[in-house]
């Protein structure tokens, strides 16, 4: 019988260990608070005393804790640095690149083998055949842990044994994301002071997307082979367009904040002569430190 530990009955983790003992797993749990367990043992899972029992109750170890100072904690019981010992430790909590090199340190130095994984989906999600998980490690502790990551996930996105590339391909999607939620407020405030219904601007923004999505997926492709000749989409557009959004915004009267962040981009890549480049080459602008205005940048 397949058997995996879950370590952290949060949200995730309790949908984590649910989906494993659904599936057919033997499942062992462990929770700071062992309230949270009540459902799952009613489901079959089993509740370990300690982290230590926990992690010897399986060769497989699951965490998905709030934050990797949580996931420390946890793994500095006693016993658990011993017990963890030729287990596989899958850590599906969220954090950052250093967390991850830290952690497969800590886990490699006890002869633990190491996979760290970045969620990109809500718990109500998980499960299903488009289920994204981005995941980094050695491709042993990979392949012992893919049975149990198909359960989670559909779409396991395998990024090779670079143990930070995971949290640190997570940061760069995160980074888009948030781009685009200051972006989309913006425009929505566009819409909003126009007294136009910013339910519908939603609307159009949801019917972009895809193919925003695979235009997103070109410009990698240039970035990576730098050769930056207009295939798609020509920098002097761009330029036009964020001035006229920034010059629009001020007739309206609203905040000029997000639009003069990236007019302020789009003018310097005008300087540095890019204007007739595909507009991927404003990473050209971004990539030189001697422009990084931001008092936290160093
Ligand atoms: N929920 C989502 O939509 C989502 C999506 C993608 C990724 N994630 C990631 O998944 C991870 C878990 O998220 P979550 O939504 O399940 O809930 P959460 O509230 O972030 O985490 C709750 C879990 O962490 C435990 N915990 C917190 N501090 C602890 C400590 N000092 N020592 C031991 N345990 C501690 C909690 O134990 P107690 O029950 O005892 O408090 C509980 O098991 C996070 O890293 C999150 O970023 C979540």
């Amino acid at each position: 019988m397949n058997a995996a530990t879950v370590l952290g009955l949060g949200m995730m983790g309790s949908t984590i260990a649910r989906l494993l003992v659904d599936s057919g797993w033997q499942v062992t749990v462990w929770n700071r608070s062992p309230g949270k367990a009540g459902a799952l043992q009613a489901r079959g899972a089993r509740l370990a005393a300690t982290p230590e029992a926990a992690v010897e109750a399986s060769d497989l170890v699951v965490m998905c804790v709030h934050d990797y100072r949580a996931a420390e904690a946890i793994l500095a019981a006693p016993g658990v640095s011993l017990a963890i010992a030729d287990r596989v430790l899958v850590q599906l909590t969220t954090g950052s690149p250093q967390d991850a090199r830290d952690a497969q340190a800590w886990a490699e130095a006890r002869g633990a083998g190491y996979v760290d994984g970045a969620i990109q989906a809500a718990p109500s999600q998980m499960g299903r055949p488009d289920t994204p998980i981005l995941l980094s490690g050695a491709a042993p502790a990979f392949a012992a842990s893919k049975p149990m990551l198909e359960i989670l996930a559909g779409d396991l996105v395998y990024l090779g044994e670079r143990i930070d590339a995971a949290a640190t391909m997570d940061l760069a999607t995160l980074s888009y994301v948030y781009g685009a939620t200051i972006g989309f407020l913006h425009g929505a405030r566009l819409a909003e002071s126009a007294e136009l219904d910013v339910a519908q601007y939603g609307r159009i923004v949801r019917q972009i997307s895809p193919s925003f999505g695979a235009f997103f997926e070109h410009e990698g492709k240039v970035i990576r082979n730098g050769d930056f000749r207009v295939t798609e989409s020509p920098m002097r557009i761009s330029i036009e367009a964020t001035r006229r959004i920034l010059q629009s915004s001020l007739e309206a009267g609203i905040s000029t904040e997000v639009p003069a962040l990236v007019v302020d981009l789009f003018d310097r890549a005008e300087a540095a002569g890019l204007g007739d480049e595909e507009v991927a080459a404003l990473i050209k602008v971004m990539r030189d430190p001697a422009d990084a205005s931001c008092e936290l940048c160093g």
